[in-house]
């Protein structure tokens, strides 16, 4: 059957997508008098629906990952010409774009050395504490298994990565969880837990010095953190805090994991997130934005130093990684990544990123100037937001309802932005902005124009 949106009949696709799909994230019962959104072409930062309708994706595919934009032929044909060749070989053995694009990745990665492939962040995350759990079993006797990692950060769908996911309501009735998952404070500046302090950052990282006392060092294998906290609400990190955690990782001898789902590849104006802020991780995950959403593909990499334990005794039947990921063995991954990074080389997109970032956080700043609701803006490169707020000496947080209205708003006017929901207990008040790293500043222009048209309906200055 054709792809092309011409050749069939939409306004049966919504109602075969009505009857039969089950979306993600999604409460069905407003599709009993509502058609679902099916959406049914892209191109650059815009998609269209099968009502015609077009948007200015602000969001990358609704979940920050169309990191190139819509509709890039090159990639499509990287991938058809790839599948046709080879489509898939079980990664026990390689393939040529799964060997070209680690070493072109690892190129991007001083000090890392070895890449894992598998299908999602959530699967990449699930390699890394599978590891750690490796480690400690085979050089603590399974007692160094305690994998850390914060409050507000996100690492997946899965019931670990739920168990090492600091969003209260995320995992709200899918317990009981994964045991040896312990939580550390959140590093929100705004949202201080020491009142309005200068010295913010250090505080952070050394609680989860405190943390690590209270486990016990011996007993903790590994702290995981996002570079920038994404989904929990675009939680940039205080100064000081990187450096500090980074020495407490050494001290204690934790393996430092950064998930680098979300900022991985570009999307905050560096290859990394981390390599902002000068740390050197042992294991980094990342998926979404790898192939830009054209193939599933997500990697776990590592140091020379984690892989070598793997290897180190052949005569242990047991010593090698035992893990496979059926998909990892998809050849259209690598090839659509490979692609995907000469495009963002080529178009000089980390430049544009930095560039365009700069200008809608000013943007952004100027809308903090007119509307008292907003509390907070934050951000790096194109990945931004703001913090709803009912009053600012307060910060008491808004009603989940208004940041829902407000995307509703900009919906209908032809913008698709995104919002914290069903994430925290009375947090969900912020405004996620993940424009495509190709965005202009017209693109921008008319993101601002929205969120001005509907902070002005929704949250006019009172
Ligand atoms: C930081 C982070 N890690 C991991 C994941 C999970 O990725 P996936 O949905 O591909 O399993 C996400 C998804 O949003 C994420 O934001």
């Amino acid at each position: 059957m054709t792809q092309n949106p011409q050749a069939v009949d939409l306004a049966q696709i919504v109602a075969e997508d009505r009857q039969h799909v089950w979306h993600h994230l999604t409460q069905h019962k407003s599709f009993e008098d509502n058609d679902p959104m099916v959406i049914v072409s892209g191109e650059g930062m815009r998609v269209k629906d099968a009502k015609g309708k077009e948007y200015l994706d602000c969001v990358s595919g609704a979940v920050w990952t169309v990191n190139v934009g819509y509709g890039r032929e090159s990639i499509a044909n990287a991938v058809r010409d790839q599948l046709v060749t080879m489509n898939y070989f079980a990664n026990s053995a390689g393939n040529i774009p799964g060997a070209l694009f680690a070493k072109k990745l690892i190129d991007k990665m001083p000090g890392m050395s070895r890449v894992y492939y598998s299908n999602s962040g959530s699967e990449a995350n699930e390699k890394a504490f599978k590891i750690v759990r490796q480690i400690a079993e085979r050089k603590y006797g399974g007692k160094k298994h305690k994998i850390l990692y914060r409050e507000r950060d996100y690492h997946g769908t899965t019931i670990t990565t739920l168990s090492a996911t600091g969003q209260f309501e995320r995992k709200g009735q899918y317990g009981p969880f994964t045991p040896g998952f312990v939580e550390v404070p959140h590093c929100c500046e705004y949202r201080s837990q020491w009142g309005d302090v200068d010295d913010y950052g250090l505080r952070a990282a050394n609680e989860i010095e405190r943390v690590i006392l209270q486990e016990g060092p011996d007993t903790v294998g590994a702290l995981c953190l996002e570079p920038i906290t994404a989904g929990g609400g675009v939680i940039t990190p205080p100064q000081g805090y990187w450096e500090r955690v980074q020495e407490i990782c050494k001290q204690y001898g934790l393996l430092l994991h950064i998930d680098e789902v979300v900022c991985g590849l570009g999307r905050t104006g560096s290859w990394f997130g981390y390599q902002h802020y000068g740390v050197q991780p042992d294991m980094v995950t990342m998926a979404k934005g790898v192939a830009s959403g054209y193939a599933a593909i997500s990697c776990t990499v590592t140091t020379e130093a984690v892989f070598e334990q793997f290897k180190d005794n052949a005569g242990d039947r047991m010593g090698y990684f035992r893990d496979i990921s059926t998909f990892g063995g998809c050849a259209a991954g690598p090839a659509a990544a490979l692609e995907n990074m000469r495009i963002i080389e080529e178009e000089n997109l980390l430049e544009n990123v930095t560039e365009m970032g700069e200008y809608l956080l000013g943007r952004l700043n100027e809308l903090k100037d007119k509307y008292q609701v907003i509390g907070d803006v934050r951000g790096k490169g194109l990945f931004c937001g703001f913090e709803l707020v009912k009053d600012r000496q307060t910060k008491e947080p808004v009603d989940e309802s208004l940041p829902t209205a407000i995307a509703a708003d900009c919906m209908r006017n032809g913008v698709i932005i995104g919002r914290t929901n069903r994430s925290f207990r009375d947090l969900n008040n912020t405004i996620c902005l993940a424009p495509a790293l190709i965005a202009t500043r017209a693109d921008l222009d008319e993101l601002v124009e929205a969120l001005d048209g509907a902070l002005g309906r929704l949250a006019p200055n009172s």
